[in-house]
């Protein structure tokens, strides 16, 4: 909140961890806010081995790294969902399915909404190629408060479709939809649920809010990951991918946040000291 770009900071020694051998400082620089998000989400939403999860904007900063911490920690099935020039890309990361959202937007002209979505019809169909048992947890990347997320609507268009989200009494999960972005009262809500641990989430939804307070534990978890230890028979250890790195100076800076707010970064982007 204020402020997050400096040489020299001072941290509490309860959000300290030593780095993986196995990364450069800009690697271990970039694994730490969205790998923490992808291990506290998966925690706090029911993942273990034999979960089946859908990662939406699985090409993106947190996206990239939750599709290979789920493949890592056993998922069943991992599926993401991006545009085409990633797919080989989130394949890579560990996904066994990968589908182009580009190729897969509902019809323009369907002013009554009675066309079959592309998007829900293939994901049925890569279910029904996995067995036809539904996600057990869907983590959307995606939709937040700005009106080009909305836009993709994908909350409403997966939920409305039960073949697609386990929503039974014995879900591992009740709130298996989580976004990570959302609007204000989402926000109250998800501030709630961190300060006094009560879920006020209605069924089948939640948003994300990440917590640094005594995240060393986690850091140590992603260490591990990022050393391949836990993983599933040795396939990967967990590496965030730098698409772009830029120096630690107000063009070097704005530079970054203008790519960020265009939403089309691949992995993640690092400022080097
Ligand atoms: N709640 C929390 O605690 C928390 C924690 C971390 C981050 N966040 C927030 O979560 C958001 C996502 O973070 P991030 O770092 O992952 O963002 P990001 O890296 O900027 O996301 C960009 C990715 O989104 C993908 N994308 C854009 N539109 C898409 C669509 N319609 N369908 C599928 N994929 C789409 C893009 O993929 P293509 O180029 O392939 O289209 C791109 O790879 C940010 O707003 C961030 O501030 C919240």
């Amino acid at each position: 909140m204020r402020g997050s770009f400096a040489d020299l900071v001072a941290v509490p020694s309860s959000q300290l961890a030593t780095k993986p051998p196995s990364l450069t400082h800009a690697e271990a620089a970039a694994l730490v806010l969205p790998g923490l998000t992808v291990v506290q989400a998966l925690r706090q939403h029911g993942f273990g081995p034999g979960t089946r999860v859908l990662v939406l904007g699985a090409s993106g900063g947190v996206g990239h790294l939750a599709v290979q911490v789920a493949s890592a920690r056993g998922a069943q099935l991992v599926v993401g969902v991006c545009s085409g020039r990633n797919v080989e890309f989130v394949k890579s990361m560990g996904a066994d399915d990968v589908l182009d959202y580009e190729a897969l937007e509902p019809p323009d002209d369907d002013e009554a909404g009675v066309a079959p979505d592309p998007l829900v019809e293939a994901l049925r169909e890569v279910l029904r190629k996995h067995g036809g048992r539904p996600f057990d947890l869907v983590l959307d990347t995606v939709s937040s408060h700005d009106a080009r997320d909305r836009a993709h609507a994908y909350k409403s268009r997966i939920r409305s479709n039960p073949a697609l989200l386990d929503d039974s009494p014995n879900a591992a999960d009740k709130h298996n939809y989580v976004t990570i972005g959302g609007r204000t009262g989402g926000w109250i809500t998800a501030g709630v649920k961190r300060v006094t641990g009560v879920n006020l989430f209605k069924r089948g939804k939640e948003l994300f809010w990440i917590n640094f307070n005594q995240c060393a534990p986690d850091l140590r978890t992603l260490r591990a990951l990022a050393e391949g230890e836990g993983s599933n028979g040795g396939v990967r250890a967990v590496k965030p991918a730098i698409e772009r790195t830029v120096p630690l100076t107000d063009e070097g800076v704005r530079e970054a946040f203008r790519a960020l707010h265009g939403r089309r970064v691949r992995g993640k982007l690092a400022i080097e000291l």
